[in-house]
Protein backbone atom coordinates (compact mmCIF):
# COMPACT_ATOMS: atom_id res chain seq x y z
CA UNK A 1 0.00 0.00 0.00
CA UNK A 2 1.47 3.71 -0.59
CA UNK A 3 1.17 6.42 1.78
CA UNK A 4 0.93 8.88 -1.04
CA UNK A 5 -2.81 8.28 -2.13
CA UNK A 6 -5.91 10.92 -3.52
CA UNK A 7 -8.09 11.27 -1.12
CA UNK A 8 -11.52 13.57 -2.04
CA UNK A 9 -9.34 14.25 -5.42
CA UNK A 10 -6.39 15.79 -3.46
CA UNK A 11 -2.90 14.04 -3.36
CA UNK A 12 -2.01 13.15 0.69
CA UNK A 13 0.86 12.21 2.10
CA UNK A 14 -0.64 9.72 4.85
CA UNK A 15 -3.45 12.10 6.21
CA UNK A 16 -2.07 15.28 5.35
CA UNK A 17 -2.88 17.40 2.03
CA UNK A 18 0.02 18.20 0.21
CA UNK A 19 -1.25 21.26 -0.58
CA UNK A 20 -1.11 22.16 3.56
CA UNK A 21 2.79 21.71 3.34
CA UNK A 22 3.08 23.40 0.20
CA UNK A 23 1.21 26.59 1.35
CA UNK A 24 2.91 26.38 4.96
CA UNK A 25 6.45 25.57 3.71
CA UNK A 26 6.56 26.22 0.47
CA UNK A 27 7.91 24.75 -2.93
CA UNK A 28 9.70 23.13 -4.28
CA UNK A 29 9.95 20.29 -1.43
CA UNK A 30 10.68 16.79 -0.22
CA UNK A 31 8.06 15.52 1.66
CA UNK A 32 8.63 11.80 2.96
CA UNK A 33 5.84 9.71 4.87
CA UNK A 34 6.78 7.75 7.92
CA UNK A 35 4.40 4.92 7.34
CA UNK A 36 5.94 4.29 4.19
CA UNK A 37 9.83 4.08 6.14
CA UNK A 38 8.35 1.83 7.96
CA UNK A 39 6.81 -0.67 5.83
CA UNK A 40 9.57 -1.10 3.60
CA UNK A 41 11.74 -1.21 6.21
CA UNK A 42 9.82 -4.44 8.17
CA UNK A 43 8.71 -6.07 4.42
CA UNK A 44 12.65 -6.06 3.87
CA UNK A 45 13.16 -7.36 7.22
CA UNK A 46 10.38 -9.82 7.01
CA UNK A 47 11.54 -11.07 3.49
CA UNK A 48 15.11 -12.05 5.16
CA UNK A 49 13.57 -13.78 7.85
CA UNK A 50 14.09 -17.04 6.17
CA UNK A 51 17.66 -16.30 6.36
CA UNK A 52 19.31 -17.49 10.10
CA UNK A 53 21.76 -14.68 10.99
CA UNK A 54 20.85 -11.00 9.54
CA UNK A 55 22.64 -8.05 10.19
CA UNK A 56 20.52 -5.25 8.45
CA UNK A 57 22.15 -1.46 7.42
CA UNK A 58 20.63 1.32 5.74
CA UNK A 59 22.78 2.81 3.16
CA UNK A 60 22.74 6.38 4.69
CA UNK A 61 23.84 7.78 1.33
CA UNK A 62 20.05 6.75 -0.23
CA UNK A 63 18.56 9.42 2.20
CA UNK A 64 20.64 11.39 4.97
CA UNK A 65 18.49 13.18 6.83
CA UNK A 66 18.30 12.96 10.32
CA UNK A 67 14.78 12.31 10.34
CA UNK A 68 15.29 9.48 8.21
CA UNK A 69 18.28 7.81 9.71
CA UNK A 70 16.25 7.85 13.38
CA UNK A 71 13.25 6.45 11.90
CA UNK A 72 15.11 3.57 10.65
CA UNK A 73 17.19 3.11 13.35
CA UNK A 74 13.77 2.92 15.57
CA UNK A 75 12.89 0.32 13.15
CA UNK A 76 16.44 -1.69 14.21
CA UNK A 77 18.31 -1.03 11.47
CA UNK A 78 22.50 -0.09 11.66
CA UNK A 79 23.78 2.07 9.02
CA UNK A 80 25.91 1.85 6.30
CA UNK A 81 28.25 4.74 5.57
CA UNK A 82 30.73 6.00 3.18
CA UNK A 83 32.02 9.08 5.07
CA UNK A 84 32.64 9.99 8.59
CA UNK A 85 30.12 12.48 8.01
CA UNK A 86 27.74 9.59 7.48
CA UNK A 87 28.78 7.83 10.74
CA UNK A 88 28.29 11.48 12.63
CA UNK A 89 24.64 11.48 11.07
CA UNK A 90 24.21 7.70 11.93
CA UNK A 91 24.61 8.37 15.33
CA UNK A 92 23.18 11.37 15.68
CA UNK A 93 19.98 9.77 14.44
CA UNK A 94 20.18 7.05 17.11
CA UNK A 95 22.52 4.23 15.37
CA UNK A 96 24.56 2.45 18.12
CA UNK A 97 28.20 2.85 16.73
CA UNK A 98 28.38 -0.71 16.95
CA UNK A 99 25.82 -1.12 13.95
CA UNK A 100 27.97 0.37 11.93
CA UNK A 101 29.90 -0.50 8.73
CA UNK A 102 31.85 1.76 6.73
CA UNK A 103 32.09 1.33 3.11
CA UNK A 104 33.98 3.16 0.75
CA UNK A 105 36.81 3.46 -1.42
CA UNK A 106 38.10 6.55 -0.52
CA UNK A 107 38.66 6.65 3.51
CA UNK A 108 40.61 9.39 4.60
CA UNK A 109 42.83 8.56 7.64
CA UNK A 110 41.26 10.94 9.53
CA UNK A 111 37.75 9.15 8.92
CA UNK A 112 39.49 6.12 9.73
CA UNK A 113 40.49 7.49 12.98
CA UNK A 114 36.96 8.91 13.72
CA UNK A 115 35.55 5.39 13.05
CA UNK A 116 37.68 3.56 15.37
CA UNK A 117 37.28 6.08 18.40
CA UNK A 118 33.56 5.72 17.98
CA UNK A 119 33.63 2.49 17.83
CA UNK A 120 32.24 1.29 14.70
CA UNK A 121 31.07 -2.35 14.08
CA UNK A 122 32.77 -3.31 10.95
CA UNK A 123 35.57 -2.00 8.12
CA UNK A 124 34.67 -3.02 4.63
CA UNK A 125 38.34 -2.87 3.00
CA UNK A 126 38.61 -2.36 -0.65
CA UNK A 127 42.50 -1.74 -1.21
CA UNK A 128 45.24 -4.00 0.58
CA UNK A 129 46.91 -1.12 1.56
CA UNK A 130 44.43 0.54 3.30
CA UNK A 131 44.11 -2.74 5.82
CA UNK A 132 47.80 -1.98 6.78
CA UNK A 133 46.79 1.77 7.64
CA UNK A 134 43.91 0.77 9.38
CA UNK A 135 45.31 -2.18 11.40
CA UNK A 136 48.30 0.58 12.13
CA UNK A 137 45.78 3.05 13.51
CA UNK A 138 44.05 0.46 15.91
CA UNK A 139 47.17 -1.16 17.37
CA UNK A 140 48.15 2.46 18.10
CA UNK A 141 44.15 2.58 20.19
CA UNK A 142 45.06 -0.61 21.81
CA UNK A 143 42.44 -2.19 19.57
CA UNK A 144 41.85 -4.24 17.00
CA UNK A 145 39.11 -3.39 14.22
CA UNK A 146 36.74 -5.65 13.01
CA UNK A 147 36.99 -5.98 8.96
CA UNK A 148 35.73 -7.78 6.04
CA UNK A 149 37.60 -7.57 2.82
CA UNK A 150 34.80 -5.93 -0.22
CA UNK A 151 35.47 -8.22 -3.28
CA UNK A 152 34.60 -7.21 -6.91
CA UNK A 153 33.30 -10.42 -8.68
CA UNK A 154 33.26 -9.66 -12.09
CA UNK A 155 29.14 -9.37 -12.35
CA UNK A 156 27.54 -6.96 -14.53
CA UNK A 157 24.60 -6.09 -12.69
CA UNK A 158 22.59 -4.59 -15.90
CA UNK A 159 21.65 -1.79 -14.46
CA UNK A 160 22.77 2.11 -15.65
CA UNK A 161 26.75 2.14 -16.07
CA UNK A 162 26.75 4.68 -14.04
CA UNK A 163 25.79 2.86 -10.68
CA UNK A 164 27.01 -0.50 -11.18
CA UNK A 165 29.98 -0.99 -9.46
CA UNK A 166 30.44 -4.73 -9.01
CA UNK A 167 32.41 -4.99 -13.15
CA UNK A 168 35.99 -5.50 -13.26
CA UNK A 169 36.75 -2.36 -14.68
CA UNK A 170 34.67 -0.34 -11.53
CA UNK A 171 36.94 0.86 -9.20
CA UNK A 172 35.48 -0.87 -6.44
CA UNK A 173 36.62 -4.10 -4.24
CA UNK A 174 39.44 -6.12 -4.83
CA UNK A 175 39.30 -8.79 -7.72
CA UNK A 176 37.76 -11.62 -6.62
CA UNK A 177 40.32 -13.84 -7.88
CA UNK A 178 43.37 -11.81 -6.02
CA UNK A 179 41.26 -11.96 -2.53
CA UNK A 180 42.68 -15.00 -1.75
CA UNK A 181 45.93 -14.28 -1.18
CA UNK A 182 45.18 -10.18 0.32
CA UNK A 183 42.80 -11.85 2.76
CA UNK A 184 45.79 -14.17 3.94
CA UNK A 185 48.34 -11.11 4.06
CA UNK A 186 45.22 -9.24 6.13
CA UNK A 187 44.67 -11.67 8.37
CA UNK A 188 47.88 -12.13 9.55
CA UNK A 189 47.96 -8.20 10.20
CA UNK A 190 47.84 -7.73 14.19
CA UNK A 191 45.50 -4.81 14.10
CA UNK A 192 42.72 -6.17 12.04
CA UNK A 193 39.89 -8.95 12.69
CA UNK A 194 39.37 -10.27 9.57
CA UNK A 195 35.86 -12.22 9.95
CA UNK A 196 34.71 -12.02 6.49
CA UNK A 197 34.27 -10.48 3.23
CA UNK A 198 32.26 -7.84 1.24
CA UNK A 199 30.77 -7.39 -2.30
CA UNK A 200 27.92 -4.64 -3.81
CA UNK A 201 27.90 -4.99 -7.43
CA UNK A 202 25.35 -1.85 -8.20
CA UNK A 203 21.76 -0.06 -7.17
CA UNK A 204 18.55 -0.35 -8.45
CA UNK A 205 19.18 -4.02 -9.79
CA UNK A 206 15.83 -5.21 -11.73
CA UNK A 207 16.99 -8.95 -11.82
CA UNK A 208 18.26 -11.50 -9.09
CA UNK A 209 20.05 -13.45 -11.49
CA UNK A 210 23.53 -11.04 -11.30
CA UNK A 211 23.05 -11.10 -7.50
CA UNK A 212 22.56 -15.34 -7.31
CA UNK A 213 25.78 -15.24 -9.46
CA UNK A 214 27.43 -12.96 -7.52
CA UNK A 215 26.73 -14.25 -4.00
CA UNK A 216 27.47 -17.97 -5.32
CA UNK A 217 31.10 -16.72 -6.36
CA UNK A 218 30.89 -15.51 -3.00
CA UNK A 219 30.20 -18.50 -1.57
CA UNK A 220 33.24 -20.23 -3.38
CA UNK A 221 35.48 -17.57 -1.77
CA UNK A 222 34.33 -18.39 1.72
CA UNK A 223 34.62 -21.69 1.51
CA UNK A 224 38.05 -21.29 -0.21
CA UNK A 225 39.18 -19.05 2.67
CA UNK A 226 38.17 -21.38 5.18
CA UNK A 227 39.79 -24.17 3.66
CA UNK A 228 42.44 -22.13 4.19
CA UNK A 229 42.34 -21.88 7.87
CA UNK A 230 40.41 -18.52 8.24
CA UNK A 231 37.32 -18.24 10.74
CA UNK A 232 34.93 -16.78 8.63
CA UNK A 233 31.38 -15.27 10.75
CA UNK A 234 30.20 -12.60 8.45
CA UNK A 235 29.52 -12.02 4.75
CA UNK A 236 28.48 -8.26 3.69
CA UNK A 237 26.19 -8.88 0.37
CA UNK A 238 25.72 -4.94 -0.10
CA UNK A 239 22.38 -3.15 -1.13
CA UNK A 240 20.94 -2.47 -5.20
CA UNK A 241 17.47 -4.28 -4.72
CA UNK A 242 15.96 -2.29 -7.67
CA UNK A 243 12.16 -0.36 -7.31
CA UNK A 244 9.66 0.31 -9.67
CA UNK A 245 9.71 4.18 -11.14
CA UNK A 246 7.38 3.66 -13.50
CA UNK A 247 3.11 2.20 -12.77
CA UNK A 248 2.99 -1.90 -13.74
CA UNK A 249 7.03 -2.13 -13.73
CA UNK A 250 7.28 -5.30 -11.69
CA UNK A 251 10.38 -5.86 -8.88
CA UNK A 252 11.31 -8.81 -7.19
CA UNK A 253 9.63 -8.59 -3.90
CA UNK A 254 11.09 -9.30 -0.52
CA UNK A 255 10.47 -12.40 0.00
CA UNK A 256 11.63 -13.33 -3.65
CA UNK A 257 15.05 -11.99 -2.77
CA UNK A 258 14.58 -13.77 0.33
CA UNK A 259 14.14 -17.03 -1.08
CA UNK A 260 16.85 -15.90 -3.84
CA UNK A 261 19.34 -15.46 -1.08
CA UNK A 262 18.15 -18.58 1.24
CA UNK A 263 19.01 -20.62 -1.79
CA UNK A 264 22.50 -19.37 -2.75
CA UNK A 265 23.94 -19.03 0.68
CA UNK A 266 22.45 -22.20 1.95
CA UNK A 267 24.94 -23.54 4.67
CA UNK A 268 27.31 -20.36 4.46
CA UNK A 269 26.82 -20.24 8.77
CA UNK A 270 27.50 -16.94 8.77
CA UNK A 271 25.82 -13.21 9.85
CA UNK A 272 24.65 -12.27 6.25
CA UNK A 273 24.87 -8.39 6.43
CA UNK A 274 23.05 -6.26 3.94
CA UNK A 275 23.17 -2.46 3.03
CA UNK A 276 19.81 -1.46 1.43
CA UNK A 277 19.27 2.00 0.49
CA UNK A 278 16.92 2.59 -2.44
CA UNK A 279 14.32 0.01 -1.34
CA UNK A 280 14.04 1.54 1.97
CA UNK A 281 13.45 5.18 1.22
CA UNK A 282 12.64 5.18 -2.53
CA UNK A 283 9.09 5.23 -2.62
CA UNK A 284 8.95 6.76 0.86
CA UNK A 285 9.39 10.50 -0.87
CA UNK A 286 7.89 12.82 -3.54
CA UNK A 287 9.59 15.87 -4.82
CA UNK A 288 6.37 18.45 -4.24
CA UNK A 289 6.45 21.53 -6.88
CA UNK A 290 4.51 24.13 -8.57
CA UNK A 291 3.51 25.28 -12.23
CA UNK A 292 5.28 28.49 -12.92
CA UNK A 293 4.48 28.30 -16.49
CA UNK A 294 2.86 26.43 -19.09
CA UNK A 295 5.13 27.35 -22.15
CA UNK A 296 4.08 26.19 -26.14
CA UNK A 297 7.16 24.54 -27.50
CA UNK A 298 7.17 22.52 -30.93
CA UNK A 299 5.23 19.87 -30.60
CA UNK A 300 4.37 20.08 -26.77
CA UNK A 301 4.12 22.48 -24.29
CA UNK A 302 6.56 22.95 -21.90
CA UNK A 303 5.43 23.06 -17.67
CA UNK A 304 7.86 24.52 -16.14
CA UNK A 305 7.51 23.84 -12.67
CA UNK A 306 9.90 25.29 -9.31
CA UNK A 307 11.60 21.99 -9.12
CA UNK A 308 14.86 21.36 -10.89
CA UNK A 309 17.93 19.39 -12.01
CA UNK A 310 19.55 21.01 -8.55
CA UNK A 311 17.06 19.49 -6.24
CA UNK A 312 16.49 16.24 -8.22
CA UNK A 313 19.51 15.38 -10.18
CA UNK A 314 18.62 11.93 -11.19
CA UNK A 315 17.05 12.62 -14.42
CA UNK A 316 20.16 14.54 -15.66
CA UNK A 317 22.44 12.44 -14.34
CA UNK A 318 21.16 9.04 -15.19
CA UNK A 319 18.36 9.32 -17.95
CA UNK A 320 16.13 8.42 -14.60
CA UNK A 321 12.46 8.56 -14.55
CA UNK A 322 10.07 9.94 -11.78
CA UNK A 323 6.27 9.73 -12.11
CA UNK A 324 4.71 13.46 -12.87
CA UNK A 325 1.33 13.62 -11.24
CA UNK A 326 -0.75 16.90 -10.09
CA UNK A 327 -2.07 17.40 -6.45
CA UNK A 328 -5.65 17.36 -7.57
CA UNK A 329 -6.04 16.26 -10.87
CA UNK A 330 -9.32 16.67 -13.49
CA UNK A 331 -8.97 13.69 -15.06
CA UNK A 332 -7.82 15.44 -18.07
CA UNK A 333 -4.54 14.32 -19.62
CA UNK A 334 -1.79 16.35 -21.79
CA UNK A 335 1.00 15.06 -23.81
CA UNK A 336 3.95 17.64 -22.52
CA UNK A 337 7.36 18.54 -21.85
CA UNK A 338 8.64 19.05 -18.03
CA UNK A 339 11.28 20.97 -17.14
CA UNK A 340 12.70 23.55 -14.28
CA UNK A 341 13.79 26.61 -14.53
CA UNK A 342 17.82 25.88 -14.35
CA UNK A 343 19.58 26.82 -17.79
CA UNK A 344 20.68 24.29 -19.59
CA UNK A 345 18.59 21.25 -21.66
CA UNK A 346 19.26 19.04 -19.19
CA UNK A 347 17.19 20.31 -16.55
CA UNK A 348 14.19 18.19 -18.02
CA UNK A 349 12.35 15.66 -16.36
CA UNK A 350 9.91 14.63 -18.74
CA UNK A 351 9.79 14.42 -22.52
CA UNK A 352 6.64 13.95 -24.66
CA UNK A 353 5.20 12.55 -21.38
CA UNK A 354 1.45 12.12 -21.06
CA UNK A 355 0.68 13.80 -17.57
CA UNK A 356 -2.59 15.37 -15.75
CA UNK A 357 -3.21 18.59 -17.13
CA UNK A 358 -1.72 21.24 -15.08
CA UNK A 359 -1.93 25.04 -15.41
CA UNK A 360 0.16 27.57 -13.90
CA UNK A 361 0.35 27.82 -10.06
CA UNK A 362 -1.16 24.58 -9.76
CA UNK A 363 0.92 22.11 -7.33
CA UNK A 364 2.51 18.35 -8.75
CA UNK A 365 4.51 15.59 -7.51
CA UNK A 366 7.86 13.81 -8.79
CA UNK A 367 7.17 10.66 -7.11
CA UNK A 368 9.86 7.80 -5.67
CA UNK A 369 12.07 10.62 -4.74
CA UNK A 370 13.01 9.44 -1.41
CA UNK A 371 16.27 7.99 -2.20
CA UNK A 372 19.13 10.00 -4.03
CA UNK A 373 16.81 12.74 -3.90
CA UNK A 374 17.69 15.65 -1.51
CA UNK A 375 20.60 14.38 -0.55
CA UNK A 376 21.93 15.17 -4.25
CA UNK A 377 20.56 18.79 -4.37
CA UNK A 378 22.86 21.48 -5.05
CA UNK A 379 22.19 25.06 -4.96
CA UNK A 380 23.42 25.71 -8.63
CA UNK A 381 21.90 28.95 -10.48
CA UNK A 382 22.00 30.25 -6.58
CA UNK A 383 18.65 28.68 -5.99
CA UNK A 384 17.74 27.96 -2.47
CA UNK A 385 18.81 23.65 -0.99
CA UNK A 386 15.40 22.28 -1.11
CA UNK A 387 13.70 21.49 2.24
CA UNK A 388 12.42 18.36 3.60
CA UNK A 389 8.90 17.35 5.38
CA UNK A 390 8.49 14.12 7.00
CA UNK A 391 4.73 13.08 7.56
CA UNK A 392 3.61 11.22 10.35
CA UNK A 393 -0.59 10.22 10.51
CA UNK A 394 -2.18 13.64 10.29
CA UNK A 395 0.87 16.03 11.42
CA UNK A 396 4.40 17.22 9.68
CA UNK A 397 7.40 18.46 10.23
CA UNK A 398 10.14 20.68 8.36
CA UNK A 399 13.20 18.32 8.65
CA UNK A 400 15.68 20.40 6.54
CA UNK A 401 15.36 24.05 6.42
CA UNK A 402 15.23 25.11 3.33
CA UNK A 403 18.61 26.83 3.06
CA UNK A 404 17.99 30.29 1.15
CA UNK A 405 20.73 31.49 -1.60
CA UNK A 406 21.74 34.52 1.07
CA UNK A 407 22.40 32.18 3.65
CA UNK A 408 25.27 30.10 1.09
CA UNK A 409 26.10 33.48 0.13
CA UNK A 410 27.07 34.58 3.41
CA UNK A 411 29.90 31.55 3.91
CA UNK A 412 31.66 33.56 0.94
CA UNK A 413 33.54 36.77 1.18
CA UNK A 414 35.75 39.08 -1.34
CA UNK A 415 39.52 38.73 -0.09
CA UNK A 416 40.81 42.34 1.32
CA UNK A 417 42.65 42.45 -2.61
CA UNK A 418 39.26 42.52 -4.33
CA UNK A 419 37.53 44.64 -2.26
CA UNK A 420 39.43 47.52 -1.87
N1 LIG B 1 26.30 -0.34 -0.31
C1 LIG B 1 27.23 0.24 -1.09
C2 LIG B 1 28.64 -0.12 -0.91
C3 LIG B 1 26.84 1.16 -2.07
O1 LIG B 1 27.76 1.71 -2.85
C4 LIG B 1 25.47 1.49 -2.23
C5 LIG B 1 25.04 2.46 -3.22
C6 LIG B 1 24.54 0.88 -1.37
C7 LIG B 1 24.99 -0.05 -0.44
C8 LIG B 1 23.08 1.15 -1.45
O2 LIG B 1 22.53 0.78 -2.67
P1 LIG B 1 20.95 0.76 -2.90
O3 LIG B 1 20.36 -0.30 -2.01
O4 LIG B 1 20.43 2.10 -2.55
O5 LIG B 1 20.80 0.47 -4.34
N2 LIG B 1 22.75 8.04 -6.94
C9 LIG B 1 22.35 6.84 -7.63
C10 LIG B 1 22.58 5.59 -6.80
C11 LIG B 1 24.00 5.43 -6.30
C12 LIG B 1 24.20 4.21 -5.46
C13 LIG B 1 25.55 4.23 -4.83
N3 LIG B 1 25.83 3.13 -3.97
C14 LIG B 1 20.91 6.97 -8.08
O6 LIG B 1 20.29 8.01 -7.84
O7 LIG B 1 20.36 6.06 -8.72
Amino acid sequence: MSHFELRNGELHAEHVPLSRIAAEVGTPVYVYSRAQLEDNANALREGLSVLPRVHLAYAVKANPNLAVVNVLAKCGYGADIVSAGEMYRAMAGGVPAADIVFSGVGKKIAEMEAALDAGIGQFNIEIEEEGRVLSDLALARGTRAQAVLRVNPDVDAGTHAKISTGKAENKFGVAISDAPAIFGRLATLPGLVMRGVATHIGSQIADLDPLETTYRRIGELVAHLRSSGHTITHVDLGGGFGIPYTPGELYPSAESIGQMIARATDGWDVTLMFEPGRVIAGNAGVLLTEVIWVKPGVGHPWVIVDAAMNDLARVALYDAHHEFTAVRPTGEKMIANIAGPVCESGDTFAKAREIDVVARDDLAVLHTAGAYGATMASTYNSRALVPEVMVDGDRYAVVADRIASSTIMAAERLPEWLAA
